[in-house]
């Protein structure tokens, strides 16, 4: 968390100082923009005042390496326990319609499992971790990598794929309002679900389950 935290405020410090984004190889203010943060009240010259590119690197630099090497830590321990087989793969009647409009409509109406299902992850919160684990991390990464001179002198091809350095930049600040709704969703389920027990647990590993009565006292 502290590491994503330290990502995103130094992305923002970088983003700040160019304040407009571009698709493909080519981007310059005054440049055919897809974003303009003007366009949402903050002008060129304002957005460069309060971002701070030279701080913005060098601890995005250095907290996207911690990112990368703590990820792949998670990701071999994870598989070695084959805890992504057990814990967050769906069951298959976990992915019926029925089962997906119930989880849903429970998530919409705010309320938290009870008894064991507790204990478990529900369906929709596995599929928004494998996304986020299997999908937008490493695009973060590979995207990431892409806008990185050194990497595209030794790897050209892989901003080709992106179609040039602009769209690899677009599509990494895209990536990150991705990552920042699935934050903001899941700290809202964490509130919602008890926030002192899912703390708890996650710290001494101690998980009180609520029952239906409990809940309803
Ligand atoms: C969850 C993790 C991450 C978030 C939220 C994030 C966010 C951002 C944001 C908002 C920017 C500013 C875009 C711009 O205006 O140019 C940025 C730039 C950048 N990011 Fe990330 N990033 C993350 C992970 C990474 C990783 C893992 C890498 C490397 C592998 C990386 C490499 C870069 C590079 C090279 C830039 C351009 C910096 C520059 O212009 O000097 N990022 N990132």
């Amino acid at each position: 968390m502290l590491c994503f935290v330290y990502l995103l405020l130094s992305g923002l410090m970088i983003f700040l100082q160019f304040p407009e984004l571009y698709w493909g190889k080519v981007g310059f203010q005054g440049y055919d923009a897809v974003f303009k943060l003007s366009d949402w009240g903050l002008s060129w010259e304002e957005a460069d005042a309060l971002g701070n590119r030279r701080w913005g690197r060098n601890y995005h630099y250095l907290f996207a390496w911690v990112f990368v090497i703590n990820g792949l830590i998670y990701l071999g321990w994870n598989l070695w326990q084959k805890r992504f087989y057990s814990k967050m793969l769906p069951r298959r009647e976990e992915l019926s319609v029925k089962y997906l409009k119930a989880d849903m409509k429970n998530h919409l109406r705010f309320r938290a499992p009870t008894g064991t299902a507790a204990r478990q992850y529900g369906v929709l919160q596995k599929i928004s971790y494998l996304l986020v684990l299997f999908v937008l991390f490493p695009f973060m990464i590979v995207s990431g990598f892409a806008q990185m001179p050194a990497f595209t002198a030794i790897s050209p091809e892989l901003i080709d794929l992106f179609g040039g350095r602009q769209s690899a930049r677009t599509l990494h600040v895209i990536c990150t309002v991705l990552l920042l709704l699935f934050v903001v969703v899941h700290l809202i389920e964490v509130l919602v679900a008890g926030a002192v027990n899912q703390v708890r647990s996650m710290i001494t590993g101690r998980y009180v389950v609520l029952t239906e009565s409990a809940e309803g006292d």
